[in-house]
């Protein structure tokens, strides 16, 4: 027998103007967590999705107990013990949630004793077994359009769990938890371990790869690096495999001076009892304002109502003194207020525009000539501009922009964003999926806009991130704020304490 449950050999796996994966490689044993780690780009999904199935390699192999085997389609990896979260969810919003747990595998019954029909009975007590399992506290029944991107994201890893599987690959599972559903999380990853299964994880959050990982691998630009055991290696070790060099700074010195107050929110409260209430705060030019709290706290539906996303609240918005109307997004961005959204992907990436599209499409105004004319060298300037800026991996700015590894596609957003030249910009998660570099460098690019003057509020489940980069944090807890915090004195402590204070 092989210490190894599943190895991947000597794998290649070229698109059309990239080596994706350039003789890869990656050997997990059993009851142990392997991250698997690199840069935007670098090949972790293409090498995951080979391993499940979706994509055939041009050369290499997989054994599983050491036998080589080859594995043609998803279906075909659940029947050989592989199961797989992915990076970017596809949910079935108008299905319930059992029913994108058993999609395609939906429990039998006979009816009349002959006809094969679905039991739903059976579906949703199983189900409702499996979320207790994995200690999730939905209803089986509920529409999975109808919850928030990290609650998908819990039932996208329930499903997975289900099929009791032997390796299991997390494709950035955590992108969207905040940190309590990363504990129930990890401790599903224990129960796991326990159960002697495999676990790949890919993740560009440091902190959690030191915390749950066994074994780590590397990979740089399709090729394989090397393994080690994750108790002999560092962030900074880690940092400098995948990069290449060593990266001194992962956050900016701070040079941005905070003026005068441009932006006041004046008791803003939601129609909608169970979401934000009586929020007031300040915003001041050129300050850097980060929004902390755990899932639950509003803070997504907050912006999204100060942005016009949602329109039933009360309360005042103040710009510059004077108070502002905002009924939709559109009367918001006229004012000079643009923001990120968290839901890339239902409402932010036009997958099959390219990348120049992506960058340019809410900015085009600004490029015109004679008020109608496109002037194509401007627009191709500030695409390359933002390519270069960001280091986005892509064979060129034509490029289909869905065919961009996911931390890529998240670049391209925030190039777009930037190019609006906004007053005041809210970003909601902005790094999620960004590797170490790439961050650094739009840490840089923000503290530049705020040094410019431009107002920057910063949702960020990451402490680590909103400690590095506000001048003030804000956190809400259950819709309500629960206190501010200067920037040089926020640490884990007290940013969790104010983010846990229920009423
Ligand atoms: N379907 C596809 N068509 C064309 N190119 C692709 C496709 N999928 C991936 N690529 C390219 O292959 C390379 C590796 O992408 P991959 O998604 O594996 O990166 P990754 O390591 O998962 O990055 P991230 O951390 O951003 O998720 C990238 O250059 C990407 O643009
Ligand atoms: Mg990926």
């Amino acid at each position: 027998m092989s210490e190894y449950v599943l190895e991947m050999i000597d794998v290649s796996k070229p698109f059309p103007g990239v080596k994706a994966l350039d003789h890869a490689q990656l050997k997990l044993r059993p009851g142990r967590v392997h991250a698997l780690m690199g840069e935007n780009g670098a090949g972790k999904s293409t090498l995951m999705k080979c391993m499940f199935g979706i994509y055939k390699m041009d050369q290499g192999q997989i054994r599983i107990d050491g036998q080589p085997v080859t594995v043609s389609d998803p279906m075909d990896a659940l029947h050989k013990g592989i199961a797989m979260v992915h990076q970017e969810l596809q949910p079935i919003p108008a299905r319930t949630v059992g029913e994108n747990i058993f999609l395609g595998r939906y429990p039998m019954k006979k009816l009349l004793g002959f006809i094969p029909v679905i039991d739903h009975k059976k579906m949703y007590e199983d189900t409702a077994g499996l979320l207790k399992k994995v200690r999730m506290h939905f209803d089986p029944r509920q529409k999975v359009g109808e919850l928030s991107v990290s609650q998908m994201q819990s039932v996208e890893i329930a499903k997975a769990v289900s099929a009791n599987c032997r390796v299991l690959i997390l494709d950035e599972p955590t992108s969207s938890l905040t940190a309590n559903e990363v504990d129930a999380l990890f401790r599903i990853i224990e129960d796991l371990k326990a159960e002697n299964v495999a676990i790949v994880y890919i993740s560009h959050k440091m902190d959690e790869i030191l915390r749950i990982s066994d074994d780590v691998t590397i990979m740089r630009d399709g090729c394989y690096i090397g393994t080690w055991e994750a108790k002999e290696l560092t962030t900074d070790k880690i940092i400098t495999q995948m990069v290449g060099r060593e990266l001194t700074n992962l956050y900016p010195k701070r040079m941005n001076v905070p003026g005068e107050v441009v932006f006041e929110v004046k008791n803003f409260t939601s129609i909608n009892p169970r979401s934000f209430r009586n929020v007031s705060f300040e915003l001041r030019k050129g300050e850097i304002l980060g929004v902390g709290g755990l899932v639950g706290a509003q803070r997504t539906e907050l912006m999204e109502g100060l942005f016009g996303i949602r329109s039933h609240t009360t309360g005042q918005i103040f710009y510059k003194g004077k108070e502002l109307r905002i009924a939709r997004p559109k009367d918001a961005i006229d004012q000079g207020i643009a923001m990120l959204t968290e839901d890339r992907r239902g409402s932010g990436i036009m997958g099959v525009l390219s990348v120049a599209d992506n960058i340019s499409i809410s900015s085009l105004s600004k490029y015109l000539d004679y008020g109608f004319a496109i002037n194509g060298a401007k627009v191709e300037k500030l695409v390359q501009d933002n390519v270069e800026k960001m280091n986005i991996k892509t064979p060129s700015s034509k490029t289909q922009i869905k065919s961009l590894s996911g931390g890529n596609q998240q670049k391209v957003l925030v190039g777009r964003w930037l190019a609006n030249d906004p007053d005041v910009l809210i970003l909601d998660e902005l790094t999620r999926g960004i590797d170490v570099g790439a961050k650094y460098e739009i840490y840089c690019i923000i503290e530049e806009l705020a040094r410019e003057g431009k107002s920057i509020i910063m949702i960020s489940s990451e402490m680590s991130e909103l400690i590095g980069m506000s001048d003030r944090i804000m956190v809400m807890c259950d819709g309500r704020v629960t206190g501010f915090i200067d920037g040089q004195q926020a640490t884990q402590e007290n940013i969790m304490a104010l983010a846990t204070q229920f009423e």
